[in-house]
């Protein structure tokens, strides 16, 4: 596909890897998918992952996800599995050019999880069918351009090991897996991206204290929220039952407003998942950091 601009041309190690798209699979690739890559690359026009142009990222350019349905001219149609599967955690796509920062990129993820997006990315589910709504190549702006110049935004390794699933006996380590590795709550909810460490997030300044700027839908600025046990700035006076709801509906304690874009609904998470988020919360250190929601 014809793009505009070319960033650094690393290449893409060819992983020869064929994922078994058991039904269970698809089923948890369709949930992470959901959670993961719908905010982005849905279109509301077509009903299916053909992409957009995101508006929230005004800070970037002016930029499209990408159509990820089946097609093979504007699709990932004639992706290998190992072309997916490399691209997702490094970035880096089979014709070797690297996608910058607003694709986000899953370095953590356990095997499984990655194997059963993949399994979902190829399954008949409507989202994916083939479709040929083509999106107009990206126009980084000077500051992605800056930062990849610089090296500050570069592709990430290629994880050289097995990475397994989390102890999902263990409340707090399952919940640990899923706001560090799996949904990475921590990227949004700590001081900044520029800032996060990726590698290690925990070593993120400013982890969980919120504060991170952002862009909501309406291109408006928005900020996220702390979400340490703090009691005075953060959700330390919230219950368990008031932080499983805020989390998959949004509707937050207090009479406040319902939370807005970019933090999402997560509703496709059990109860279980979510409690075990919040088991993990309480044993990251509190972090005072008050932050004003502004309407
Ligand atoms: C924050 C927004 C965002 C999220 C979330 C996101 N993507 Fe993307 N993605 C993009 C953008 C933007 C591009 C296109 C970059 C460009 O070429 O300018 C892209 C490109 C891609 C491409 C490359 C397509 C091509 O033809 O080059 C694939 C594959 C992809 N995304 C898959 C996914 C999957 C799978 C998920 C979920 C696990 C996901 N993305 C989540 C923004 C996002
Ligand atoms: C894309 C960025 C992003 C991601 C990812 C994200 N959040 Fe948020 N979150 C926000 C923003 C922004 C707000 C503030 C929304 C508002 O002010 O309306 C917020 C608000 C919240 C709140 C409300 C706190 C309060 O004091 O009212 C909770 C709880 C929360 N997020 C938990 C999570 C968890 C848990 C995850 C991971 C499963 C997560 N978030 C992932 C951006 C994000």
């Amino acid at each position: 596909m014809f793009r505009n601009v070319q960033f650094q041309n690393t290449r893409q190690k060819k992983i020869d890897i064929k994922v078994d798209a058991t039904p269970e699979r698809i089923a948890q690739g369709q949930k992470l998918a959901t959670m993961l890559c719908r905010s982005c690359h849905y279109n509301e026009t077509t009903d299916e992952f053909t992409g957009r142009e995101l508006t929230e990222a005004p800070q970037f350019g002016k930029i499209y996800s990408a159509n990820i349905t089946h097609d093979s001219i504007v699709g990932i149609g004639n992706w290998s599995d190992g072309d997916l599967i490399y691209f997702i955690r490094t970035g880096i796509r089979p014709d070797g050019q690297y996608v910058p920062p607003y694709m986000p990129k899953l370095i953590h993820i356990s095997d499984e999880d990655l194997n059963s997006i993949i399994a979902f990315l190829r399954s008949d589910n409507g989202w994916v069918k083939a479709n040929t709504a083509h999106m107009p190549a990206s126009q980084p702006g000077f500051i992605t351009k800056f930062l990849v110049t610089i090296n500050a935004a570069k592709p990430f390794e290629f994880p050289t090991h097995v990475i397994p699933g989390p102890d999902t006996t263990n409340k707090a380590e399952l919940g640990k897996y899923i706001a560090l590795y799996q949904l990475e709550c921590y990227s949004c909810h700590s001081q900044s991206f520029a800032k996060n460490n990726y590698y290690e997030p925990a070593k993120s300044p400013g982890f969980f204290g919120g504060g991170n700027e952002m862009y909501g839908l309406d291109g408006n600025k928005i900020y996220s929220l702390n979400i340490t046990m703090d009691k005075n700035t953060g959700i330390g006076n919230w219950s368990e039952a008031d932080f499983i709801k805020a989390l998959k509906s949004g509707i937050v304690p207090n009479e406040q407003p319902a939370l807005r874009q970019p933090m999402q609904p997560y509703a496709n998470l059990t109860d279980e998942e979510a409690s075990a988020i919040y088991a993990y919360l309480k044993t990251v250190p509190a972090v005072n950091n008050k932050v004003e929601r502004k309407f």
